[in-house]
């Protein structure tokens, strides 16, 4: 039976609907964006008594990653305070496990006192190494995670993984929990509560305080910025400091279910995790990661397909998607005051596929900060630090990247013609004489547009797993109508071609 492909297996829950914005308004504070990381800072501003909270989401809320996540909530992000404290000062080593340990704590907290039916499960999570190389790291990951109090060990066995591992870390007392039914409900009870959500309300500029939609200005006394990629991007040059990484899910039926969630200490390794998905018990495995807009030769979908069944031949795939997340040059958060608008607009982005604490994280420091102008133990993350240690050798690598994409681009020689196109492909192809992109449909129609990013002009390229056009500079994607999937685009496609 063939897989349900682009959609997560968590989609099956819907959020509730919400109207669209009509005419300018004024609010205590407008968040930007309606997924977890907005939702949850218009709780947790509710919780501090501020009134007048408005959302303002582009599309439908939890539409965007929140929906697609593998929704670990954990303080273990990858091998990561090792690193830290080798980077940084301890004090900021020990500002983001404490945050991140926190945020495991306060889901556990929200879901018991608000009686969210939504699956969470406390666990243990685990990096694990395949080769001695890795064990080493891995220890060391367990001694550093160790010094800063996060209740971690070493061990040598993962017994419920279908290989042998040469060791692990473990991060005992952490969750997993099914994340759209958390998310809904939270957006049920922000409505119940008073708090205005407006879906197909895009924030399209910035003015100081004033957000601008198309259907008018929302004036906001405080405005928190938690649309994934900042909208507001070129004030402030986010778009240098944060790229955007795609890795691929698939939810197996018939595989064993297991105790604890796993990660592979590589970067493109493996990921494991046990999920309840419509009353049946589910494992979901993760897979690669790579900038978006790159890798477009390779069939990753397959791949992951192909290494489901090696792991565990008995099982059947029922869910096969992707998803892209915000990575900023050091890894960590950018989280605070956006000081390119004043005092009193914030920003939250740059999760690295750890969103949900860090969403959860952001969420109490953003409410910190609109409430009282502080925020304890926040330094770390930000927007303005400048730890050019572990910042400077990404950023230089990013910019030579963004320059290549540009050439290669620009330089790229059709094909053939769009008359060569067979359905069901795509690509950059000639018409009369032009460079444009094309794909032709299963059914025969063509769908042709300029194949230029509406955010800073980078050349796209043509995705063929997921027929869509993805910007290899920032991330933005398009479907084949030119219609905006990602941003930090705002803006559609030019159309090119034949009507
Ligand atoms: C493959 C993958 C696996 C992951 N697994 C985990 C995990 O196990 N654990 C974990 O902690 N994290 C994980 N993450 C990360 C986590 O899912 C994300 O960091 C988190 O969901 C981001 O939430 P968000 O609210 O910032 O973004 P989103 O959920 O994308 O929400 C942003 C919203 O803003 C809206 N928006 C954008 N622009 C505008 C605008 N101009 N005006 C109005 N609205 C706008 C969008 O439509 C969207 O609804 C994973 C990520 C990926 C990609
Ligand atoms: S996303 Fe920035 S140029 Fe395309």
């Amino acid at each position: 039976m063939e897989e349900n492909r682009f959609q997560s297996c968590w989609q099956a829950v819907t959020p509730p609907e919400f109207p669209a914005l009509k005419g300018d308004c004024n609010a205590g504070a407008v968040i930007v964006g309606g997924g977890l990381c907005g939702l949850l800072c218009a709780y947790e501003l509710l919780c501090k008594n501020v009134r007048d909270i408005v959302i303002l989401e582009a599309g439908r809320i939890l539409s965007g990653t929140t929906a697609k996540t593998t929704g670990k909530i954990t303080s273990q992000h990858g091998l990561m305070y090792a690193e830290l404290e080798k980077n940084l000062h301890v004090r900021a080593a020990s500002q983001y496990a404490g945050a991140n340990e926190a945020a495991v704590s306060r889901f556990a907290q929200i879901v018991r006192e608000e009686n969210i039916d939504c699956d969470f499960v406390p666990c243990d999570s685990y990096v694990y190494a395949c080769t001695p190389e890795g064990a080493q790291r891995v220890k060391a990951e367990a001694e550093a995670a160790g010094r800063l109090s996060i209740d971690a060990s070493f061990t040598e066995q993962c017994e419920e993984l279908p290989f042998p591992v040469s060791g692990a870390v473990r991060f005992s007392g952490q969750a997993r929990f099914h994340p759209m039914k958390f998310a809904c409900r939270l957006a049920e009870i922000l409505r119940d509560r008073g708090v205005k959500i407006f879906e197909h309300t895009a924030a399209v500029a910035l003015d100081d305080n004033r957000v601008l939609t198309r259907a008018g200005y929302v004036y906001g006394k405080s405005v928190l910025i938690c649309s994934h990629y900042p909208f507001t991007n070129l004030r402030g040059l986010y778009f240098a400091r944060i790229v955007q990484n795609r890795s691929y899910l698939a939810a197996l039926r018939g595989a064993p279910r297991l105790d604890g969630m796993y990660l592979d200490c590589e970067q493109a390794g493996l990921s494991f995790r046990s999920a309840r998905i419509s009353g049946e018990n589910m494992l979901l495995l993760g897979w690669g990661a790579h900038k978006t807009g790159h890798e477009t030769d390779v069939p990753h979908y397959e791949k992951l397909k192909q290494e489901a069944k090696k792991l565990y031949p008995d099982s059947s795939v029922t869910f096969l998607w992707s998803a892209q997340d915000c990575e900023t040059n050091d890894g960590i958060p950018l989280v605070g005051r956006y000081r390119q608008f004043g005092d009193r607009v914030y920003l939250a982005t740059g999760f690295r596929k750890w969103g949900m604490t860090g969403s959860m994280a952001a969420a109490k420091l953003l409410s910190d900060l609109v409430v009282s102008g502080k925020s304890e133990g926040g330094g770390v993350f930000s927007p303005r630090r400048q730890n050019f240690g572990m910042q400077a050798g990404k950023l230089f690598r990013e910019t030579a990247d963004t320059a290549a994409n540009f050439l290669h681009g620009y330089m790229e020689i059709p094909k053939g013609g769009v008359a060569e196109l067979k359905n069901g492909q795509g690509g950059i192809v000639e018409f009369e004489g032009a460079k444009i992109g094309a794909c032709r449909s299963e059914d025969g129609s063509l769908h042709g547009i300029r194949p230029v990013c509406t955010h800073m002009r980078c050349p796209l390229r043509w995705n063929p797993e997921e027929k869509t056009w993805d910007c290899p500079c920032h991330g933005s994607r398009f479907d084949v109508n030119g219609n905006v999937l990602q941003n930090p685009a705002f803006l559609p496609l030019e159309k090119r071609g034949p009507d």
